[in-house]
């Protein structure tokens, strides 16, 4: 998996990609290519590999009094800005106000198998026989700098992961303005530079835009990777499709401030760099101190966009989601909130939590409002034990009876912030991010707590401890609801660390939380969620297997948000509730069917009062949930495919196999009707099998006619098909429900 050629070139490779790294004739590290596998490289490939040729460089021409070569074009893994290389780079460095050019020359590598889980910081893992790295040490013995670059490979996987760390090797303090995880170079193939972008309630639409000369990127600047951008980004060919061309996928672990950029020089030379936002940034590097960089990954396929999306499901799944929640099944929720709001006690939630399990649910999660004296979203974040009046006989009582029913428990929790109006404030004003000026924000009636504080960390998790161990809870909900302005910590200024650091060690903190509950209760399922998707990224999902992806629950709304975060993310790690019709963000009005068909891809969650269910509609949520238990695996961690364009969203066609393509599951959804409508009667699905013969909901149909001809979309409703048409009128689904009946040959 990892083959050197003559200690000046790194080839890493599998049976789907190589990336290829050589040293430059300055000894730098440089990039020769990321793309298909080659296969084994001989030392003459390595001679054709070498780039030869330099571009003109404008004015500088010269590296170093080298008249033969300029760092203008060449492709690196590490470009610094201020040498011949004009385009942003990837690590600026000073000592006072003075910048230091560095110059990292190749010292040593090391090769090794595997990659070790630390709950520490989040960063991919692997098995012995899963991984190869390389660590290479790069050392700027004038400046008395050294970095660590580890580049990871990982079996049967089309991404490489690479992680960073720089460390002060001199007598003098240093300080670092900027340091990117990931840098990849390529030359443009006519790319598209895509990304996830929205807002609170749209969160990761895809968009694409293409790229030209310039700088493009996105980024966070919130304290959190935010619901406008996501960490994930690509670029891919104009051409493009569902299941042919070529994708590179990028993604930083990491939940914070965050930047992501290509910039397209003269020559149509594409930098993409992915890592912690420069702005408001910058770290004090002492003498024999050691700063790591956020671990970033590049995911290369040539076969389109289903290509990406399950080249993302299978390295996250495989190399990053919680080992104890991988391949297993997630319970099904009921969540109070859409149907209670505040206005609950103990004796109406168990009443809910007694009709949930009498429809299949399997897991209750008490929401906002069980806490302090909590109302409304004004108060008592906090103060992290249970309100009086709503649990009369203690939290502990009402966890043994929810446990009594056979159902798990889970419990919302808002670590991160205090109410102004909660014993928490009253008693540590000092623990709140505010800067010693007047000037403060408040955010749905909260302020941030100062997690870059040890204290603040560790008085928080003694609460949410007590509780856990009280309630004996199986669940938790981490939510994140307003984002960090006028940051300052009263604890870094006492402490002699700068601001700058704040944002990092912020995030730092609330690693530190999530790794401390999950040290004491390693079985323990937290979901994610920050207003909904405000924090989707892989920081949180090394800790949380699960994210609630929006707080928009209305089903039409949600195949886009699904749809987009499929290009970076598994299917198992949203979780989707069937929620009231009308919506209550939309007041948009939905069959109960087609909000069931919506949220069954993922784990699946139902959120709306049950009391004000019929008959009928209670019996279909229980026939729709034994179906569901039926397929849960394959709907969780099957092989996931888009069989319609993302462009084309008036109908989203969504499919998942199973690992031999014996079973298949396929939704269709039509959001609006159309008069006499002109689109195609069949539709495609490129991984059936000719010489099969399959099972299409009871009607056997030859592997031959569906792969040439299609499979058939619901009969629409047309004005002269009344009575016969399957699906009539706006928000339509239809599940179809495939199975391999006959192998052929
Ligand atoms: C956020 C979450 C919701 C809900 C509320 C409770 O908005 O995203 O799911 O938990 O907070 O206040």
């Amino acid at each position: 998996m990892i083959e050197i050629i003559n200690e000046t070139m790194f080839h890493l490779y599998n049976e789907k990609i190589s990336y290829v790294m050589t040293v430059l004739p300055n000894q730098q590290l440089g990039h020769v290519y990321f793309g298909p596998a080659l296969g084994k490289i001989e030392s003459f490939d390595q001679i054709y590999l070498d780039k030869k040729v330099n571009k003109s460089a404008g004015t500088v021409k010269f590296f170093d009094g080298n008249n033969s070569f300029t760092l203008a074009d060449r492709y690196q893994e590490l470009p610094i800005y201020g040498t011949t290389d004009f385009r942003e780079g990837a690590l600026t460095i000073f000592e006072e106000e003075t910048p230091l050019y560095t110059d990292f020359k190749l010292h040593s590598f090391r090769c090794y198998m595997g990659k070790v889980r630390n709950l520490d910081k989040p960063a991919s893992f692997a098995g012995e026989n899963e991984s190869q790295s390389i660590e290479f040490e790069l050392v700027d013995a004038e400046r008395e700098l050294k970095i660590d670059m580890t580049y990871t490979i990982f079996r049967g996987l089309g991404t490489i992961a690479r992680k960073q760390k720089i460390s002060n090797i001199g007598d003098e303090a240093r300080r670092i303005e900027r340091f990117m995880s990931g840098v990849l170079e390529l030359k443009n193939r006519d790319f598209e530079w895509v990304h996830l972008s929205g807002a609170w309630l749209k969160e990761r639409h895809i968009k694409a835009t293409t790229v030209s000369q310039g700088t493009m990127s996105v980024g966070s600047l919130k304290g959190a990777s935010g619901h406008q951008h996501n960490p994930f980004v690509a670029l891919k060919e104009k051409s493009t499709s569902n299941d042919h061309g070529y994708i590179y996928g990028a993604n930083l672990i990491y939940s914070g401030n965050f930047l992501a950029q290509v910039e397209m020089d003269e020559w149509n030379n594409l930098r993409l760099m992915i890592g912690m936002h420069p702005e408001h940034f910058s770290w004090k590097l002492d003498p024999g101190e050691t700063f790591e960089s956020p671990e970033s990954i590049f995911t290369f396929s040539n076969l389109g966009m289903n290509g990406l999306i399950q080249e993302s499901a299978q390295f996250v799944e495989k190399h990053i989601i919680p080992p104890h929640w991988q391949e297993r099944e997630r319970p099904i929720v009921f969540n109070n909130w859409e149907a209670t709001y505040f206005d609950f006690d103990e004796e109406k939630l168990l009443s809910l939590a007694k009709e949930s399990r009498s429809l299949g649910m399997e897991c209750f999660v008490l929401d906002d409002g069980w806490f302090g004296n909590r109302n409304s979203d004004r108060s008592s974040l906090g103060d992290w034990t249970a309100n009086n009046a709503k649990f009369p006989k203690g939290i502990g009582h009402f966890a043994q009876e929810i446990h009594a029913l056979d159902l798990k428990l889970g419990i919302w929790f808002e670590p991160e912030m205090v109410s102004p109006d909660s014993k928490m404030y009253q008693e540590h004003p000092e623990w709140v991010v505010k800067h010693p000026y007047n000037r403060i924000s408040i955010g749905r009636g909260q302020y941030v707590l100062d997690f870059a504080n040890p204290i603040v960390v560790e008085s928080i998790f003694q609460a949410m401890k007590e509780i856990i161990l009280e309630t004996n809870l199986d669940y938790i909900k981490w939510d994140m609801n307003r984002n960090i302005t006028e940051a300052y910590s009263a604890y870094l200024a006492e402490n002699g660390i700068a601001q700058t650091e704040f944002y990092h060690r912020y995030m730092l903190g609330v690693y530190k939380l999530y790794q401390k509950i999950l040290s004491a209760f390693p079985n323990i399922l937290i979901e994610g969620c920050a207003g909904g998707g405000g924090r989707y990224d892989l920081g949180i999902l090394f800790y949380s297997p699960q994210i609630w992806p929006s707080d928009d629950s209305d089903a039409v709304e949600r195949l886009t948000i699904q749809s987009g975060t499929l290009l970076g993310y598994p299917m198992s790690s949203f979780s989707n509730h069937v929620s009231a019709s009308p919506n209550h963000q939309v007041d948009r009005h939905t069959s109960l069917t087609f909000r069931q068909h919506t949220a069954m891809f993922g784990p699946l969650g139902y959120e709306l009062d049950l009391f004000s269910l019929s008959t009928e509609e209670k019996q279909k949520i229980k026939n729709h949930i034994e179906f569901y238990k039926q397929h849960r695996q394959l709907l969780t961690f099957g092989t996931f495919y888009q069989l319609n364009s993302v462009e084309k969203q008036n109908e989203v066609i969504w499919a998942v196999h199973d690992s031999d393509k014996q079973e298949i599951l396929i939704g269709f959804y039509k959001i609006l009707a159309e008069a006499n409508p002109a689109s195609e009667e069949f539709f495609h699905i490129p991984f059936l099998d000719m010489t099969r013969v399959y099972q299409v909901n009871g009607e056997r149909i030859s592997g031959r006619i569906l792969k040439n001809l299609g499979l058939r979309k619901p009969y629409q409703f047309n004005a002269v098909n009344h009575g016969t048409a399957q699906i009539q009128g706006d928000f339509q689904s239809f599940i179809y429900h495939i199975q391999v009946v006959e192998n052929k040959e």
